[in-house]
């Protein structure tokens, strides 16, 4: 579907097109100054739905001071994911959002670079560390969960706290105690600031305090980097970074193993929060499926409710089906985007080099043509014979292609192990008539914390 033609590479997103680059493409600048940004904030999809109704699967939009163009569909999401013929740049994409406080993480670098360091990434997500982070979540999820008996509570804070101190110790091998929370804090102060409307790091605003994070986690994570190299051992996924090399042998260099562990805490912490409340509010909603979900894993344990297994997580068909559908519903990333370092046509329109392109998970997984009655919760549909003859790139909420999500395996396994220890123990129930109004960007979030009651069972 895409054609080439030989153009000079944008080689840094700070740099502009000129303004008219784009005036062939059907779409809206929206008002001056702020152009399309509030339309699109305030309802993501339902402003792609309009836009593609009035111009079409490739329009043009202004956000965030930007001209930009979207692609729609389940082959836009496959021509910018695969990327077959290497046009987008993810770094250049995620820059304006991400750069200033997780620069050279595995989404802000491309082709070879990011090739070579995601190989040697991919270390701390073999088997043998995974069945660790196994015990550890276990263990975790236990004692927590164990706590949210019986009282209507908020479930998307005490999730957040919980993911929160569940990745001290599979992602930094540390106990609950003050030096977590203290990391987690900056952390927390951090993720805060990527979303600021101020971007100076000015005293008193988000970003100044992101900032101060920042710093403050990567001495700790350098000192620590270091320490753990030279005394080995340590199976956390920060451990297992610091020993990480690169085909050539080399260890990673210690800068960037910061860099890593920094951006992926960002990259797992908010994905997981939102998808495990999706999934708890579906289930809240369908108890039926509850019911479904809580015999499979008592089928699995035989009746009790022990911890499941590394090796027992891929029997959870039903659940994993489950999650997947919510994460249809509610992707936690709605939207990616990229910078075309070369012209291409798509669709019959011709985009320039430089252009900022989106594609939008959220909208295809909406898209009737895949998805018949598309707003109904229903895990079947992931049943090997509803998937078969599905586009491909008709579900992605972990993207594709080359940045793929790293984490996934992490995520299934998490919320898996999290489905098992809540529904043995509690049946999950809102009041009735009760429905939480989410806010959609930039991570999907209930706007009341979303209100539910563990009943003991
Ligand atoms: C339900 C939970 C999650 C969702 C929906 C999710 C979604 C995504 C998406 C959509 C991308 C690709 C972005 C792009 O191509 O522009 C991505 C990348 C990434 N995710 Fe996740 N993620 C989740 C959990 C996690 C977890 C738990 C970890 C780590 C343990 C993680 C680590 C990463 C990393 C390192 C990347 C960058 C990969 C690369 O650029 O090569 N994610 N994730």
């Amino acid at each position: 579907m895409a054609t080439l033609a030989p153009q000079p590479a944008f080689t840094h997103w700070s740099q502009q097109q000129p303004a008219h680059a784009l005036d062939h493409i059907p779409g809206e600048d929206g008002w001056p100054i702020v152009g399309t940004t509030f339309a699109l904030l305030a309802d993501p999809i339902g402003y792609g739905d309009r836009m593609r109704a009035k111009y079409g699967p490739v329009y043009r939009n202004r956000g965030f001071g930007r001209r930009g163009v979207m692609l729609y569909g389940a082959d836009a999401n496959e021509l910018v994911l695969f990327d077959r013929d290497k046009l987008f740049s993810s770094e250049q994409g995620w820059g304006p959002v991400l750069d200033q406080l997780f620069p050279r993480g595995l989404m802000l670098i491309d082709f070879d670079h990011h090739r070579a360091d995601r190989r040697a990434l991919s270390i701390a997500f073999k088997p043998e560390p995974m069945r660790h982070y196994a015990d550890a979540l276990n263990r975790g999820i236990a004692a927590r969960v164990e706590q949210w008996s019986g009282q209507e509570m908020l479930f998307y804070p005490a999730i957040k706290q919980l993911t929160l101190d569940l990745a001290a110790d599979s992602f930094m091998g540390l106990p609950l105690g003050p030096e977590a929370d203290q990391i987690n804090k900056a952390f927390v102060d951090m993720v805060a600031a990527s979303i600021g409307v101020v971007r100076k790091p000015l005293p008193f605003t988000a970003m100044g305090r992101g900032v101060a994070g920042r710093k403050f986690l990567v001495e700790y994570f350098t000192a620590e980097a270091l320490r753990r190299r030279s005394e080995g051992g340590g199976q956390d996924m920060f451990s297992q970074f610091a020993r990480a090399t690169r085909e050539d042998g080399e260890l990673l260099p210690v800068d960037q193993v910061v860099d890593h562990m920094i951006f992926l805490m960002m990259a797992a912490h908010d994905t997981i929060t939102s998808s495990a409340t999706s999934l708890v509010w579906q289930l809240a909603k369908h108890p039926e499926w509850q019911d479904k979900l809580r015999a499979e894993v008592l089928a699995l344990t035989g009746g009790t409710a022990r911890a499941i297994t590394y090796e027992e997580l891929g029997k959870l068909d039903l659940t994993e089906m489950a999650f997947k559908e919510a994460l249809r519903l509610i992707p936690p990333v709605p939207s990616l985007p990229r910078r075309a370092l070369r012209e291409f046509t798509f669709h019959g329109f011709t985009i320039p080099a430089g252009t900022g392109v989106g594609i939008s998970p959220a909208s295809v997984h909406l898209m009737e043509e895949h998805w018949p009655d598309p707003r109904k919760f229903d895990p079947l549909r992931f049943t090997p014979e509803n998937s078969a003859g599905r586009h491909k790139y008709a579900w992605v909420p972990f993207g594709g292609g080359a940045h793929m999500c790293l984490g996934l395996h992490f995520a299934y396994m998490q919320i898996k192990l999290l489905m098992a220890h809540l529904l043995t123990r509690y049946s999950i129930e809102l009041e009735p008539g009760y429905a939480p109004e989410w806010q959609p960007w930039p991570i999907p979030k209930p706007k009341d914390g979303l209100k539910v009651t563990f009943k003991p069972l």
